[in-house]
């Protein structure tokens, strides 16, 4: 592309624009203009995101295959499906910048979530049932409690995502709507972190001590690649952030 004076910006080559990601140069987790959308998924520090879901879900679906299965058997399986695939929702939209990619990125983080929703919700419908009857507290374990919050909020987080851009009237206009994004991206990392710190709290459960032997230190190195690979890829602008002089501020 070239500018008026006939000179090639730069950063509109790169497909950069004005983003800037958390960490790293501008354009480093930017979609380049007319390059496939499903390259985002390994742009820039990605690999390293998609070695830890991977290894996170290899982990658990390794544990559990080689024991016996069991109705039980079907929730650590469907959950780590479904984290995996709400990695990918993230991952797919976060280095779009220009409305035709922001989109068709909006659109496939949506499907990928409801396939990675649907997981989930039959992951809590499985333990609900192996567990219903008398004997068995229910939420009693750390890694129960973080499961439900995590149930809770995600749940709430896709009604607000699909709604804030499907449905803008609903809260006043699209102006109003926009004005919510960056909640709604804020709030997507920190319930992807309790996500993680489930999935963590699932190798202390009796269950992995005594049968599954998930490892802890293994789920726990998993999940922290999977923050390392996604958090630099965060634009501060899309925050309504940027960078001036070494120091992050918020945008006039
Ligand atoms: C995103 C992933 C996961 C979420 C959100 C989640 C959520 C939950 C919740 C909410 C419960 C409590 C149900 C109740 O008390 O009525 C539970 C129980 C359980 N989960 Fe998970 N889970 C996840 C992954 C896993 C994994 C990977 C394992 C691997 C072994 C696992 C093993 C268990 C076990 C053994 C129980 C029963 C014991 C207990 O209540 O602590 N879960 N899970």
């Amino acid at each position: 592309m070239a500018s008026a004076t006939g000179i090639p910006d730069l950063n509109a080559v790169r497909g950069a624009g004005e983003d800037e990601p958390l960490l790293g140069r501008r354009g480093d987790a930017a979609q380049l203009e007319g390059e496939p959308i499903w390259k985002n998924l390994w742009l820039g520090t990605a690999p390293i995101a998609q070695a830890g879901i991977f290894i996170l879900a290899a982990i658990i679906w390794g544990a559990i295959l080689s024991h016996d299965l069991i109705f039980f058997s079907a929730h650590p399986l469907l959950n780590s499906a479904g984290l995996l695939l709400a990695t990918q929702a993230a991952l797919i939209l976060q280095p779009t910048h220009t409305p035709a990619q922001k989109r068709t990125g909006t659109l496939l983080h949506a499907l990928l979530h409801l396939f990675g929703l649907a997981s989930l919700l039959a992951g809590l419908v499985v333990i609900e049932i192996n567990k219903a009857g008398p004997g068995h507290e229910h939420f009693a374990s750390p890694h129960a409690i973080l499961g439900l919050t995590f149930y809770i909020t995600i749940f709430l987080q896709a009604v607000v995502g699909f709604t804030q851009y499907y449905t803008p009237a609903l809260y006043g206009g699209v102006d109003n709507a926009k004005a919510i994004y960056k909640y709604h991206r804020v709030s997507g990392y920190v319930i992807a972190t309790l996500g993680l710190a489930t999935v963590c709290a699932s190798s202390w459960t009796t269950y992995s001590l005594n049968v599954g032997h998930i490892q802890h230190w293994a789920v726990i190195v998993a999940s922290v690649l999977v923050l390392v690979g996604v958090v630099p890829r965060i634009k501060l602008s899309k925050f309504g952030l940027r960078r001036s002089g070494g120091e992050i501020r918020l945008s006039t």
